[in-house]
């Protein structure tokens, strides 16, 4: 029988992670780094963040490379999938991480901070999608993983067009997930709850804030994005082989029913 361990190593895999400068995606970039991927990072311009990932990455013996682009620009895609192609190689892992979130009240949302946040947050992951399945179809295995929110089921009041999106994603992983397992690419969700990084080191420095947010989670702290990392190495891996179509939560039992 196929040995459980090996299910997760992933040599001779490469990945790309958006927005893994810093955060969630840095994590999930190392995770998959430590278990054997060459790893592209990617960030919207933060290239002095973008070399410590990178640094990070290489350090497990991984190569790497960086590509700085705005996802709110549609040809953003294609920019990644050369810049990756040039470096590593075509992915067969597609980590689909970075995000802008505005806080304001909905009666303020202007028409550009809508469009800026639809186009960073959902069409850029279909466009992503468009560029990079092909090849992995092609060679018929493939991994996709979009990072929704725990606010998916749980929107925060200030974040209505920044909650709708993440929900959209889960819509889009669902419409995609049929079409994409006819050769052998995987699609899903992961949705973190309150994990601490640059996004919400303010918010989170006020103790009476910090201590609200932590009352709703039933596990009772804020993650770290580290936490995010194991499931997306399961999603991404040989062991994570029959899951697709879903939206996976990890949050601390924040958004469950
Ligand atoms: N942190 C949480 O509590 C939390 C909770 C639920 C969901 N999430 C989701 O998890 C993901 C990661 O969150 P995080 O907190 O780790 O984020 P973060 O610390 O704010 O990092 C954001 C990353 O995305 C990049 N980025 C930002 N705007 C971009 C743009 N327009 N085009 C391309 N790249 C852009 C940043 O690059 P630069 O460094 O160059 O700016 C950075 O690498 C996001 O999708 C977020 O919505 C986070």
């Amino acid at each position: 029988m196929e040995s459980l361990k090996r299910m997760f190593d992933l040599k001779g895999r490469k990945a790309l992670v958006t927005g893994s400068s810093q955060g969630i995606g840095r994590a999930i970039a190392a995770g998959l780094a430590e278990y054997g991927a060459d790893v592209m990072i990617h960030c919207a311009s933060n290239r002095a963040k973008a070399e410590a990932a990178r640094a990070e990455v290489e350090a497990f013996g991984a190569r790497s490379g960086i590509v700085a682009a705005d996802l709110a620009d549609p040809g953003a895609a294609a920019v990644l999938r050369d810049a990756t192609r040039e470096a590593i190689g075509d992915p067969d892992i597609l980590i689909l991480n970075a995000s802008v979130q505005i806080r304001k009240r909905w009666q303020e949302v202007t028409p550009e901070e809508y469009r800026v946040q639809a186009d960073t947050n959902f069409a850029s992951c279909l466009w992503a999608v468009q560029a990079f399945a092909p090849a992995m179809r092609a060679r018929r295995w493939g991994r996709i993983v979009t990072v929704g929110s725990v606010q998916q089921v749980r929107p925060h009041p200030d974040m209505i067009v920044y909650s709708a999106l993440k929900l959209a994603l889960v819509n889009l992983v669902r419409s995609l997930a049929p079409d994409l397992a006819k050769d052998g690419v995987t699609i899903n969700n992961l949705a973190p709850g309150a994990i601490e990084t640059g996004r919400n080191e303010k918010v989170l420095s006020d103790e009476e804030y910090r201590r609200k947010v932590e009352s709703k989670i039933p596990l009772g702290y804020i993650g770290e994005p580290r936490d995010c990392a194991g499931m997306a190495l399961l999603l991404c891996s040989e062991a994570g082989r029959y899951i697709t179509g879903q939206d996976v939560y990890v949050d601390g039992g924040m958004g469950m029913p």
